[in-house]
């Protein structure tokens, strides 16, 4: 029996692929390359290169490889273009995610792992935030994650279909084989490191005048690697009868955005010249996470998500992949 990674070729699905691989688990990939790539997906993999919301292509991949659960990854992911153009995250993530979800529920696949995410809180109300802390998206994206956790605990309740959705926080960082490269890039760890690189000039900053201590944004960063390994722990949750449950993942600990400006300055050894701009609308001030209750019900602890360590393991990737994965756009074939 296998596991169906939709939006496998991107950043956060190819370390997980990675990381279930060297669990011995049977992976195969679902992504339209949309915003992945090919070569971040192993040759060995079966891979599908096709929409979530294609239910006939996801009937028979459950059909073809013996699909007994999903992680569904596959989603647009930039705020601000949510913001710019909401239709296409609804369409995108929420209508394909709903056809997705039905074409499983009626191939019998009941098990499903969800990328959900810290923007479906919004501007939260307490911090650090708890799992049970209003949920208020400051912007389309947000609601296209939150409305597809309404619609799993509804397929819960009706279908016996057990999720775990896992709100991630920032992810960040890399492994020796992946990392981040997306184009255009809108996460900070990535731009701040293309500075230091030199194949941009300054990083912007969105905001100087939030309630915070140096008054810009403050994130959770969580190692990418870190997050691969909480969804083995959530695929074993209810291997073992667990509930479905909503949990977030994060470091606990928040960092300003010159925070992580001036821990990178340190680990490149690069000045990383900043532009201050105005904030950017639907962006929190502050989203930092209560991560226990991964820890109570998945044993999960963010073991490499020390802001160094991110950074490090980042910039490790950016300088053996200068390009991230461009080069390589032509390369591999073997799709079904
Ligand atoms: N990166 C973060 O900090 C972060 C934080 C919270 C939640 N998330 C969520 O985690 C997931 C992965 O994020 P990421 O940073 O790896 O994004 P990514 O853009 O690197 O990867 C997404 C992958 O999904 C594919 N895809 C998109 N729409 C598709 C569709 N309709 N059909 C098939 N494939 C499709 C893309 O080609 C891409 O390979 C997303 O659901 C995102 O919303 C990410």
């Amino acid at each position: 029996m296998a596991i169906l990674v939709t939006g496998g070729a991107g950043y956060i699905g190819s370390v997980a692929v990675e990381h279930l691989r060297s669990r011995g688990e049977q992976v195969v990939v679902l992504d339209n390359l949309s915003r992945g790539h090919r070569v971040a997906v192993d040759p060995a993999v079966p891979f599908y290169q096709g929409a979530v919301g294609d239910r006939g292509l996801v009937a028979r991949i459950v059909r073809e490889q013996e699909i007994e659960s999903c992680i569904h990854f596959a989603a647009y992911a930039y705020v601000a273009e949510s913001v710019h153009d909401p239709r296409i995250y609804f369409e995108n993530n929420l209508e394909q995610g709903i056809a997705l979800f039905g074409a499983l529920e009626q191939a019998g696949v009941k098990r499903v792992v969800f990328s959900s995410s810290c923007v479906t809180y919004g501007e939260p109300e307490n911090l650090p935030i708890r799992e049970d802390s209003r949920q208020w998206p400051a912007n389309p994206y947000g609601w296209s994650k939150l409305l597809l956790e309404r619609v799993l605990a509804s397929y819960a309740m009706s279908y016996g279909l057990s999720f775990v959705a896992l709100r991630y926080f920032n992810a960040a960082g890399a492994t020796a084989k992946h990392g981040e490269y997306h184009e255009p890039e809108t996460h900070l760890i990535a731009n701040v490191l293309r500075v230091a690189a030199g194949t941009q000039n300054h990083v912007c900053v969105f905001g100087s005048d939030y309630p915070t201590p140096d008054g810009t944004a403050v994130r959770d960063y969580v190692h990418v690697s870190d997050l691969a390994q909480a969804h083995g722990a959530a695929l074993d949750y209810p291997r073992q009868g667990g509930t479905s449950e909503f949990v977030n993942l994060g470091s606990g600990r928040g960092h300003s955005v010159i925070e992580v400006i001036e821990c990178a300055r340190q680990i490149t050894g690069q000045s990383i010249p900043i532009r201050m701009e105005p904030p950017r609308p639907g962006d929190p001030s502050q989203l930092v996470a209560e991560a226990s209750k991964a820890r109570n019900l998945l044993g999960w602890v963010a073991r490499h998500s020390d802001l160094a360590t991110i950074l490090r393991s980042a910039w490790e990737w950016q300088q053996r992949n200068p390009t991230g994965y461009a080069r390589e756009r032509s390369e591999h074939s073997g799709n079904r």
